[in-house]
Protein backbone atom coordinates (compact mmCIF):
# COMPACT_ATOMS: atom_id res chain seq x y z
CA UNK A 1 0.00 0.00 0.00
CA UNK A 2 0.80 3.68 -0.21
CA UNK A 3 -0.35 6.54 1.32
CA UNK A 4 -2.00 8.64 -1.55
CA UNK A 5 -0.56 11.89 0.02
CA UNK A 6 2.73 10.98 -0.50
CA UNK A 7 2.70 9.56 -3.85
CA UNK A 8 5.74 10.27 -5.93
CA UNK A 9 5.36 12.48 -9.43
CA UNK A 10 7.18 10.24 -12.36
CA UNK A 11 8.00 6.97 -10.56
CA UNK A 12 10.67 4.89 -12.19
CA UNK A 13 8.01 2.02 -12.60
CA UNK A 14 5.52 4.92 -14.23
CA UNK A 15 8.05 6.56 -16.20
CA UNK A 16 9.28 3.02 -17.72
CA UNK A 17 5.67 2.92 -18.87
CA UNK A 18 5.07 6.62 -20.69
CA UNK A 19 4.09 6.50 -24.55
CA UNK A 20 5.18 10.31 -24.27
CA UNK A 21 2.40 12.59 -25.84
CA UNK A 22 0.73 12.21 -29.08
CA UNK A 23 -1.70 14.23 -31.17
CA UNK A 24 -5.18 12.98 -30.24
CA UNK A 25 -6.15 9.66 -32.57
CA UNK A 26 -9.69 10.19 -31.63
CA UNK A 27 -12.39 10.28 -34.44
CA UNK A 28 -15.23 13.12 -33.20
CA UNK A 29 -18.30 11.96 -32.14
CA UNK A 30 -20.40 14.99 -32.93
CA UNK A 31 -22.45 14.66 -35.93
CA UNK A 32 -21.80 17.16 -38.52
CA UNK A 33 -25.30 18.12 -39.53
CA UNK A 34 -26.65 21.64 -39.26
CA UNK A 35 -29.17 23.28 -37.34
CA UNK A 36 -32.01 25.58 -37.53
CA UNK A 37 -31.76 28.52 -36.83
CA UNK A 38 -34.21 28.63 -34.35
CA UNK A 39 -32.26 25.99 -31.89
CA UNK A 40 -29.44 29.31 -31.79
CA UNK A 41 -28.73 30.66 -28.92
CA UNK A 42 -29.76 28.14 -26.46
CA UNK A 43 -28.47 25.77 -23.59
CA UNK A 44 -29.09 22.22 -25.24
CA UNK A 45 -28.00 20.32 -22.81
CA UNK A 46 -26.28 19.87 -19.60
CA UNK A 47 -24.23 17.18 -18.13
CA UNK A 48 -23.38 16.56 -14.47
CA UNK A 49 -19.60 15.26 -15.82
CA UNK A 50 -17.48 14.09 -12.37
CA UNK A 51 -13.41 14.19 -13.53
CA UNK A 52 -12.07 11.67 -11.54
CA UNK A 53 -8.20 11.24 -13.05
CA UNK A 54 -8.71 7.53 -12.56
CA UNK A 55 -11.27 7.62 -14.99
CA UNK A 56 -8.91 8.94 -17.96
CA UNK A 57 -6.30 6.72 -16.00
CA UNK A 58 -8.28 3.82 -16.73
CA UNK A 59 -9.46 4.86 -20.68
CA UNK A 60 -5.06 5.17 -21.45
CA UNK A 61 -5.51 7.97 -24.14
CA UNK A 62 -2.18 8.74 -26.11
CA UNK A 63 -2.46 12.41 -23.88
CA UNK A 64 -2.20 10.71 -20.80
CA UNK A 65 1.04 9.32 -20.06
CA UNK A 66 0.46 7.15 -17.16
CA UNK A 67 -0.77 3.68 -18.24
CA UNK A 68 -3.24 1.23 -16.64
CA UNK A 69 -5.23 -2.25 -17.16
CA UNK A 70 -8.40 -0.08 -17.29
CA UNK A 71 -11.03 -0.21 -13.77
CA UNK A 72 -14.01 1.88 -13.03
CA UNK A 73 -15.61 0.66 -16.50
CA UNK A 74 -19.18 1.03 -15.56
CA UNK A 75 -18.69 5.09 -15.17
CA UNK A 76 -16.74 4.74 -18.57
CA UNK A 77 -19.44 3.20 -19.70
CA UNK A 78 -21.82 5.87 -18.79
CA UNK A 79 -19.50 8.68 -20.30
CA UNK A 80 -19.29 6.02 -23.42
CA UNK A 81 -23.42 6.21 -23.44
CA UNK A 82 -23.24 10.07 -23.37
CA UNK A 83 -20.92 10.43 -26.03
CA UNK A 84 -23.30 8.19 -28.27
CA UNK A 85 -26.09 9.89 -27.70
CA UNK A 86 -24.41 13.49 -28.70
CA UNK A 87 -23.05 11.78 -31.72
CA UNK A 88 -26.72 11.54 -32.86
CA UNK A 89 -27.70 15.39 -32.38
CA UNK A 90 -26.15 18.47 -34.04
CA UNK A 91 -22.80 19.38 -32.98
CA UNK A 92 -22.86 22.29 -30.25
CA UNK A 93 -20.71 25.28 -30.70
CA UNK A 94 -19.34 25.10 -27.52
CA UNK A 95 -18.56 23.03 -24.45
CA UNK A 96 -18.82 25.41 -21.34
CA UNK A 97 -17.28 23.64 -18.03
CA UNK A 98 -17.31 25.00 -14.04
CA UNK A 99 -14.71 23.20 -12.20
CA UNK A 100 -13.89 23.04 -9.09
CA UNK A 101 -10.25 22.59 -9.06
CA UNK A 102 -9.79 25.79 -10.54
CA UNK A 103 -9.66 27.71 -7.63
CA UNK A 104 -10.00 31.59 -7.52
CA UNK A 105 -10.02 32.91 -4.13
CA UNK A 106 -11.37 36.39 -5.24
CA UNK A 107 -14.42 36.55 -7.97
CA UNK A 108 -14.99 34.31 -10.64
CA UNK A 109 -12.49 34.20 -13.28
CA UNK A 110 -13.17 32.67 -17.06
CA UNK A 111 -10.58 31.78 -19.30
CA UNK A 112 -9.87 34.29 -22.37
CA UNK A 113 -6.29 32.25 -23.87
CA UNK A 114 -7.34 31.88 -26.88
CA UNK A 115 -5.96 28.52 -27.66
CA UNK A 116 -4.97 26.41 -23.92
CA UNK A 117 -1.90 24.34 -24.24
CA UNK A 118 0.45 22.41 -21.44
CA UNK A 119 0.51 19.49 -18.99
CA UNK A 120 -2.19 19.14 -16.45
CA UNK A 121 -1.25 17.19 -13.73
CA UNK A 122 -3.24 16.07 -10.53
CA UNK A 123 -1.51 17.14 -7.08
CA UNK A 124 -2.65 14.30 -5.24
CA UNK A 125 -2.58 11.53 -8.43
CA UNK A 126 0.63 12.61 -10.72
CA UNK A 127 1.06 8.92 -10.85
CA UNK A 128 -2.29 8.79 -12.47
CA UNK A 129 -2.94 11.86 -14.32
CA UNK A 130 -0.27 13.39 -16.31
CA UNK A 131 -2.15 14.76 -19.54
CA UNK A 132 -1.10 16.89 -22.49
CA UNK A 133 -3.88 19.20 -23.68
CA UNK A 134 -4.35 21.74 -26.65
CA UNK A 135 -7.58 23.04 -27.15
CA UNK A 136 -9.65 25.85 -28.34
CA UNK A 137 -11.45 28.55 -26.55
CA UNK A 138 -14.39 30.59 -27.53
CA UNK A 139 -13.15 34.23 -26.67
CA UNK A 140 -16.24 36.03 -27.83
CA UNK A 141 -18.72 33.90 -25.23
CA UNK A 142 -15.60 33.92 -22.23
CA UNK A 143 -15.88 37.42 -22.48
CA UNK A 144 -19.68 37.68 -23.20
CA UNK A 145 -20.14 35.53 -20.31
CA UNK A 146 -17.76 37.99 -17.90
CA UNK A 147 -19.91 40.94 -18.86
CA UNK A 148 -23.19 40.15 -18.05
CA UNK A 149 -21.90 38.50 -14.74
CA UNK A 150 -20.06 42.04 -14.03
CA UNK A 151 -23.54 43.61 -15.07
CA UNK A 152 -25.27 41.55 -12.81
CA UNK A 153 -22.87 42.50 -9.57
CA UNK A 154 -20.74 39.64 -9.24
CA UNK A 155 -16.70 40.11 -9.26
CA UNK A 156 -15.01 38.52 -12.16
CA UNK A 157 -11.55 38.67 -14.25
CA UNK A 158 -10.28 37.53 -17.57
CA UNK A 159 -8.11 35.08 -17.44
CA UNK A 160 -5.40 35.60 -19.95
CA UNK A 161 -2.15 33.72 -19.11
CA UNK A 162 -1.22 31.58 -21.14
CA UNK A 163 1.26 30.37 -18.85
CA UNK A 164 -1.44 29.10 -16.42
CA UNK A 165 -1.97 25.59 -15.86
CA UNK A 166 -5.55 24.51 -16.94
CA UNK A 167 -6.40 22.81 -14.00
CA UNK A 168 -7.45 18.52 -14.07
CA UNK A 169 -10.86 18.93 -13.07
CA UNK A 170 -11.54 20.73 -16.01
CA UNK A 171 -9.55 18.58 -18.68
CA UNK A 172 -10.95 15.55 -16.67
CA UNK A 173 -14.72 16.34 -17.79
CA UNK A 174 -13.39 17.73 -21.30
CA UNK A 175 -11.85 14.82 -22.15
CA UNK A 176 -14.63 12.20 -20.82
CA UNK A 177 -17.00 13.94 -23.35
CA UNK A 178 -14.99 15.24 -25.59
CA UNK A 179 -12.12 12.88 -26.25
CA UNK A 180 -11.55 14.48 -29.74
CA UNK A 181 -11.11 18.05 -28.31
CA UNK A 182 -12.32 19.48 -31.63
CA UNK A 183 -15.38 21.92 -30.04
CA UNK A 184 -14.26 25.62 -28.79
CA UNK A 185 -14.15 25.36 -24.50
CA UNK A 186 -15.37 28.15 -22.26
CA UNK A 187 -13.91 27.38 -18.87
CA UNK A 188 -15.20 29.22 -15.88
CA UNK A 189 -13.08 29.06 -12.32
CA UNK A 190 -14.85 27.82 -8.68
CA UNK A 191 -14.74 31.45 -6.70
CA UNK A 192 -13.83 29.95 -3.35
CA UNK A 193 -16.28 31.45 -1.24
CA UNK A 194 -18.28 28.59 -0.27
CA UNK A 195 -15.76 26.82 1.70
CA UNK A 196 -15.60 29.29 4.29
CA UNK A 197 -19.07 29.42 4.89
CA UNK A 198 -20.54 26.40 6.55
CA UNK A 199 -23.57 26.68 5.03
CA UNK A 200 -22.08 26.48 1.45
CA UNK A 201 -24.04 29.44 -0.02
CA UNK A 202 -23.85 28.91 -3.76
CA UNK A 203 -26.15 31.85 -3.72
CA UNK A 204 -23.52 33.05 -6.32
CA UNK A 205 -23.31 30.88 -9.01
CA UNK A 206 -27.50 31.10 -9.38
CA UNK A 207 -26.31 34.36 -10.93
CA UNK A 208 -23.06 33.15 -12.42
CA UNK A 209 -25.69 30.57 -14.23
CA UNK A 210 -28.00 33.48 -15.02
CA UNK A 211 -24.78 35.25 -16.94
CA UNK A 212 -24.25 32.53 -18.50
CA UNK A 213 -27.66 31.94 -20.00
CA UNK A 214 -28.09 35.63 -20.90
CA UNK A 215 -24.32 35.40 -22.49
CA UNK A 216 -24.97 32.12 -24.47
CA UNK A 217 -28.88 33.79 -26.21
CA UNK A 218 -26.58 37.11 -26.60
CA UNK A 219 -24.06 35.30 -28.77
CA UNK A 220 -26.09 32.94 -30.71
CA UNK A 221 -24.59 30.00 -29.46
CA UNK A 222 -25.52 26.19 -29.26
CA UNK A 223 -24.01 25.29 -25.82
CA UNK A 224 -24.03 22.89 -23.93
CA UNK A 225 -23.12 22.90 -20.21
CA UNK A 226 -20.86 20.94 -18.06
CA UNK A 227 -20.56 20.54 -14.11
CA UNK A 228 -17.56 18.76 -13.64
CA UNK A 229 -18.41 17.62 -10.01
CA UNK A 230 -18.13 14.61 -8.24
CA UNK A 231 -21.05 13.64 -5.18
CA UNK A 232 -20.11 12.13 -2.06
CA UNK A 233 -16.50 13.40 -1.21
CA UNK A 234 -14.97 11.29 1.56
CA UNK A 235 -12.15 9.05 -0.02
CA UNK A 236 -9.52 6.83 1.20
CA UNK A 237 -6.38 8.13 2.13
CA UNK A 238 -4.34 5.01 0.82
CA UNK A 239 -4.25 3.50 -2.67
CA UNK A 240 -3.55 -0.25 -3.85
CA UNK A 241 -0.05 -1.04 -5.04
CA UNK A 242 -2.37 -1.61 -8.23
CA UNK A 243 -4.30 1.86 -8.33
CA UNK A 244 -7.29 -0.29 -10.83
CA UNK A 245 -7.71 -2.95 -8.11
CA UNK A 246 -11.13 -2.62 -8.72
CA UNK A 247 -11.54 -5.10 -5.48
CA UNK A 248 -10.79 -2.62 -3.04
CA UNK A 249 -13.59 0.10 -4.68
CA UNK A 250 -17.02 0.43 -3.17
CA UNK A 251 -18.50 3.20 -1.07
CA UNK A 252 -16.64 5.21 1.76
CA UNK A 253 -19.72 4.35 3.73
CA UNK A 254 -23.31 3.32 3.75
CA UNK A 255 -24.21 6.77 5.27
CA UNK A 256 -22.57 8.67 2.41
CA UNK A 257 -24.37 6.24 -0.11
CA UNK A 258 -27.44 6.52 0.87
CA UNK A 259 -27.33 9.93 0.35
CA UNK A 260 -25.91 9.99 -2.61
CA UNK A 261 -29.08 7.58 -3.51
CA UNK A 262 -31.48 10.25 -2.37
CA UNK A 263 -30.31 12.49 -4.13
CA UNK A 264 -30.05 10.86 -7.33
CA UNK A 265 -33.44 9.54 -6.75
CA UNK A 266 -34.72 13.23 -6.52
CA UNK A 267 -32.63 13.63 -10.01
CA UNK A 268 -34.45 11.27 -11.47
CA UNK A 269 -37.43 11.75 -10.51
CA UNK A 270 -37.64 15.69 -11.18
CA UNK A 271 -38.42 18.57 -11.34
CA UNK A 272 -34.88 20.14 -10.69
CA UNK A 273 -35.97 22.83 -8.36
CA UNK A 274 -36.48 19.97 -6.20
CA UNK A 275 -32.29 19.64 -5.82
CA UNK A 276 -32.56 23.42 -5.06
CA UNK A 277 -32.58 22.63 -1.13
CA UNK A 278 -31.57 19.33 -1.54
CA UNK A 279 -28.18 20.00 -2.82
CA UNK A 280 -27.75 21.69 0.44
CA UNK A 281 -28.35 19.14 2.51
CA UNK A 282 -26.42 16.46 0.91
CA UNK A 283 -23.19 18.46 0.82
CA UNK A 284 -24.18 18.83 4.78
CA UNK A 285 -24.17 15.16 4.63
CA UNK A 286 -21.52 14.01 2.48
CA UNK A 287 -18.78 16.62 2.13
CA UNK A 288 -20.22 16.40 -1.63
CA UNK A 289 -17.70 18.28 -4.07
CA UNK A 290 -20.80 20.21 -5.61
CA UNK A 291 -20.16 22.35 -2.71
CA UNK A 292 -18.10 24.09 -4.97
CA UNK A 293 -21.04 25.13 -6.68
CA UNK A 294 -20.87 23.42 -10.43
CA UNK A 295 -24.10 21.64 -10.39
CA UNK A 296 -26.09 24.84 -8.69
CA UNK A 297 -24.03 27.41 -11.84
CA UNK A 298 -25.93 24.24 -14.60
CA UNK A 299 -29.18 23.96 -13.35
CA UNK A 300 -29.36 27.87 -12.65
CA UNK A 301 -28.20 28.28 -16.23
CA UNK A 302 -30.81 26.07 -17.82
CA UNK A 303 -33.17 27.92 -15.61
CA UNK A 304 -33.89 24.95 -13.04
CA UNK A 305 -35.95 23.51 -15.60
CA UNK A 306 -39.34 21.27 -15.28
CA UNK A 307 -37.15 17.85 -16.45
CA UNK A 308 -36.05 14.57 -14.74
CA UNK A 309 -32.10 13.97 -15.16
CA UNK A 310 -31.63 10.51 -16.71
CA UNK A 311 -28.58 8.77 -14.74
CA UNK A 312 -25.89 7.71 -17.24
CA UNK A 313 -23.93 6.15 -14.54
CA UNK A 314 -23.03 5.92 -11.08
CA UNK A 315 -19.73 4.69 -9.37
CA UNK A 316 -17.11 5.04 -6.88
CA UNK A 317 -13.72 6.17 -7.25
CA UNK A 318 -11.70 5.73 -4.13
CA UNK A 319 -14.54 6.01 -2.35
CA UNK A 320 -16.39 9.52 -3.63
CA UNK A 321 -19.53 8.81 -5.32
CA UNK A 322 -19.75 10.01 -9.06
CA UNK A 323 -22.23 9.52 -11.33
CA UNK A 324 -22.86 11.06 -14.72
CA UNK A 325 -26.35 13.38 -15.42
CA UNK A 326 -27.81 14.44 -18.59
CA UNK A 327 -30.84 17.03 -18.56
CA UNK A 328 -32.09 17.90 -22.03
CA UNK A 329 -34.42 20.39 -22.02
CA UNK A 330 -37.37 19.66 -24.74
CA UNK A 331 -37.76 21.39 -28.22
FE1 LIG B 1 -12.33 16.74 -7.69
Amino acid sequence: MSRVFQVQAGSPASRSRRPGPSPPSQRSPWSERSDDSANRGRIVAGYLSPHPPHLIYAENPPQNEPRSHGGWDVMRWGYEELRRRMSARARPDVLIVHAPHWITMVGHHVNCVPNPRGISVEPIFPNLFRYHYDFRTDVELAEAILGEADGLGLVTSAMREPDVRVDYATIGALHLVNPAWDIPVVSISANNNPYFYSDASLDEMEVLGEATRRAVERTGRRAVLLASNSLSHLHWDVEPDLPEDMSREHPYNQHQYEWDMRLLQAVREGPTSRLRTLIGEHIEQTESETKAGSLTWLLSAMGWPDLAGDVLAYGTVIGTGNAVVEWMPRG
